[in-house]
């Protein structure tokens, strides 16, 4: 069977070469995008992924600013700069870096953001709006998920989809927007036991389960779909949730790590900031 290699870093490419036409345009009417990332404290990873959005935002011609807050910011504290965020005419987007410290909770922090700022598409409105299928920010790696999808040709409608994992974050959204394109959904979650007896019959499979390798290539059925959401460092190199190597000799389309989804979200980031710019002019 071979496999092709779906090229993430290929289609983000692209979109940010249009996005960047697109807020020549719209800097042309006077409006300048701009996004405020927020992280507290100085967790590694989560510092490096700020600091390319950060560096993204800026290479399309937007503002872009990272505020870093210490790990001993308040709740009350954090909740006051958003408000002061919510309040800025020059923002049009702001995120809040995940995970938080144990102290603040993540829910009241979303919640405070004004939906209309909320580009990572947490905030309980837009995720209200996606499952009532109402206009809204949809999270930035479902929406990258569904165009690696559909950037192989293969229709989705009507084809069993499984989605490995049930984040607010991955799990939960791609499965709504996969249903919304007419796919059977299975949703597999760790009280599933048996994936296998799942993902085995799926024409797409979705792997956002946080765990280096779950998903191996006798799990796969010939020809599906496999994109792979995991990101770890196994003995100093990167894997993804999907035995790579397994799974390219056994599915159609495959995406690698790095190089599919990652560059996929950092991409619809940027667009649903734009896109929440564009509501200056309306
Ligand atoms: N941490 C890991 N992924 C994400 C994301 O998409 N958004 C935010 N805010 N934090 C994250």
């Amino acid at each position: 069977m071979s496999c092709t290699i779906i090229d993430g870093k290929a289609i983000a490419k692209e979109l940010l070469r249009e996005l960047k036409e697109k807020t020549a345009a719209l800097r042309e009417k006077g409006v300048i995008p701009g996004l405020t990332v927020i992280i507290v404290g100085e967790d590694p990873a989560s510092l490096t992924y700020v600091a390319s959005k950060e560096k993204k935002a800026k290479s399309l011609g937007f503002n872009g600013e990272v505020l870093r807050l210490p790990e001993n910011t308040t709740q009350e504290e954090l909740c006051k700069v958003i408000d002061g965020l919510n309040a800025d005419p020059a923002v049009d987007g702001i995120l809040v870096q995940l995970p938080l410290p144990r102290h603040i909770n993540k829910y009241d922090v979303i919640r405070r953001i004004s939906p209309d700022k909320d580009v990572d598409g947490f905030h309980v409105i837009n995720s209200g709006c996606l499952f009532t299928g109402l206009p809204g920010f949809v999270p930035c790696t479902p929406k990258g998920i569904i165009k690696l999808i559909e950037s192989t040709g293969v229709p989705i409608e009507g084809k069993h989809a499984v989605v490995l994992g049930r984040s607010l974050i991955v799990g939960k959204p791609v499965a709504q927007l996969l249903l919304d394109k007419n796919a059977t959904v299975t949703v597999c979650h760790s009280h599933t036991g048996n994936d296998k007896a799942y993902t085995k019959s799926a024409d797409i499979v979705v792997a956002a389960v946080g765990k280096p390798g779950f998903l191996k290539g006798d799990m796969i059925k010939p020809g599906a779909i496999v994109i792979d959401v995991g990101i770890h460092r196994v003995d100093g190199a990167l894997c993804g949730d999907v035995v790579f190597d397994e799974a390219k000799e056994v599915a159609g389309f495959l995406t690698p790590v790095p190089g599919g989804v990652g560059p996929m979200t950092i991409a619809e980031l940027m667009e649903n900031t734009y896109l929440a710019a564009l509501k200056r002019l309306v």
